[in-house]
């Protein structure tokens, strides 16, 4: 499995025969440009977590040039993308379902989740991504909470991607506790950096996980990390 991280909280996962980009936010991240070329993102799958402009601002662009792709998310999120004539498959909490690349649930997360324009994007989420080269859970924007405690009574995880910017979400020390309640040492930091708010001092970050005696991937824009092996290979 290679997961190619996209900047803020977009991520491309392969897996098997599956390429599944996660929240593309990518022509309104100032950070990504030059990095990430949108319109080359391949993809089967788009999940979304919540409806905010900085998780779906390129869902559209990507599922357009990827007319197969099946965008999957809570209720109202892909029934909107469904209404548009795009291909989707609605989900909602502690909902699993198998698809091309393994099991899906979608989880519990403590956030809002409004449409740009103010539509009700129903509640946010989080992802947990069971597959034969790995089992993930991807947060999305959320609070710390113990609800993120059922899910290695669920699934046994090698990673979790986390938030750690802080101000929307929680921050790096509830991250590290969270890890904890996920029974997982492998920790990915992701929706940091991107904006004023949520700017992060990185060596304080890289030293409190260490001290904590977890692994953990704070991800540059366009780097891909393989799973197993966890290296970093190319730009
Ligand atoms: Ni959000
Ligand atoms: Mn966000």
């Amino acid at each position: 499995m290679k997961i190619t991280y996209l900047g803020h909280a977009s991520l491309l996962i392969e897996t098997g025969n599956s390429r599944i980009v996660v929240d593309p936010f990518i022509t309104g991240n100032p950070l990504a440009q030059g990095k990430i070329d949108v319109d080359a993102i391949p993809a089967d799958y788009i999940l979304i977590t919540h409806a905010h402009q900085d998780h779906i601002l390129d869902v559209e662009r990507i599922a357009d040039n990827n007319p197969g792709a099946v965008i999957v998310s809570n209720f109202e999120i892909a029934s909107y993308y469904g209404s548009k004539g795009y291909k989707y498959h609605p989900m909602n909490h502690g909902g699993s379902w198998m698809f091309d690349f393994g099991r899906l649930t979608y989880v519990n997360a403590v956030h809002t989740s409004s449409f740009p324009d103010g539509r009700y994007g129903g509640q946010p989420g989080g992802f947990v991504l069971e597959t034969p080269e790995g089992n993930i859970y991807i947060a999305g924007d959320t609070a710390l909470t113990v609800d993120m405690e059922v899910i290695p009574e669920m699934t046994e995880l090698d990673l979790a991607v986390l938030p750690i910017g802080d101000n929307f979400t929680m921050g790096y020390e509830s991250a590290i506790i969270a890890a904890d309640y996920l029974e997982v040492d492998l920790v990915m930091g992701y929706h940091f950096d991107t904006f004023d708010l949520i700017k992060i001092d990185h060596e304080k970050v890289k030293a409190a996980f260490e001290r904590a005696g977890l692994d953990f991937i704070l991800p540059e824009i366009g780097a891909v990390y393989t799973f197993k092996l966890w290296e970093e290979d190319e730009d």
